[in-house]
């Protein structure tokens, strides 16, 4: 499966588009990221969190992804933010054919031992892996406090670390930081675009930008534009999950869940096809 991956990633690369991963938690949210993907002809990363998978649980998600699978086969299942190597065995031994071992909150040279052992073992079982250097901060929710304030360039990927991080690990995509972050603030992310061509410059590697939600369209359009390969979002899926769930709650007419949760899945779904237009993945299975 690892290889496949890798064309796709390749493609998504020499084609100028990024992949987009969505993550999930509860089956509405799921059945609207794979509505979307299948309308608009887009491949799609399914995503889930450690926290996520938890609730959702680990090898439900394997198994839902096996059904899709069946029908949508352009599907890919992504374990995401993935912190130990104990998880990483359990998520590729579950069957996730994608990992990502997030050591950035380690010191470097931890999070480069760390890191290589979890290539190790994913490459071992054909599981394509993404590492992170550089911290990205917040979690996918909305933040009280501007980001302008929480962010310091310490944060941020260095690009000559990053080139020396992917060569002693060996993986096959890296999370950056060049501005992002988790969760919606008060103020807009400013991305630094320099940054981001230096790290494409001196890797040449496979990029992914997380913390999607808040960023504008046309940031994700330069950054796709200058190597950014996959992009992550959550936390507007979870806002227009919990909106359409409680106003489906207020106007509903009886205690009947696929009624009260009728719109939910759709509300979902228009928001990752805004998404994949953006990222233009239509049109590219
Ligand atoms: O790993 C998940 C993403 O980075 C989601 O970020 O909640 O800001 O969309 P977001
Ligand atoms: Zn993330």
């Amino acid at each position: 499966m690892r290889h496949q991956i890798i064309s796709l990633y390749k493609k998504a690369d020499m084609k100028g588009f990024a992949i987009g991963a969505f993550n999930f938690s509860t089956n509405e949210i799921l059945k609207g990221i794979i509505t979307a993907a299948q309308k608009l002809k887009a491949p799609v990363i399914i995503a889930t969190s450690e926290g996520e998978r938890n609730f959702f649980g680990c090898d439900e998600s394997v198994a839902m992804y096996n059904v899709i699978k069946k029908k949508y086969p352009y599907v890919i299942l992504h374990a995401d933010h993935t912190h130990s190597f104990q998880e990483i065995k359990k998520v590729v031994d579950a069957g996730y054919p994608s990992v990502h071992f997030d050591g950035s909150k380690l010191q470097y040279r931890h999070n480069i031992r760390e890191t290589k052992r979890a290539v190790d073992y994913a490459h071992a079982n054909n599981v394509f892996i993404e590492g992170e250097l550089g911290s990205i901060t917040g979690g996918s929710t909305t933040h009280k406090e501007k980001l302008k304030d929480i962010l310091t360039d310490d944060l941020l990927t260095n690009p000559s670390q990053a080139k020396e991080f992917v060569e002693l690990t060996g993986v096959d995509s890296l999370a950056i930081s060049i501005g992002n972050a988790h969760g919606i603030w008060k103020d807009k992310p400013k991305l630094d675009f320099e940054r981001l061509k230096q790290i494409k410059e001196q890797t040449g590697k496979f990029l992914v930008l997380h913390g999607g939600s808040g960023i504008s369209a046309n940031d994700f359009r330069k950054s796709v534009e200058l190597g950014i390969n996959k992009i992550n979002i959550n936390t507007e899926l979870r806002i227009a999950f919990a909106h359409a769930l409680i106003k489906g709650l207020h106007t509903r007419e009886d205690y009947t869940p696929y009624k009260y949760l009728k719109n939910v899945s759709p509300t979902v779904s228009k928001i990752v096809e805004e998404h994949i237009i953006i990222f233009k993945t239509n049109n590219k299975i």
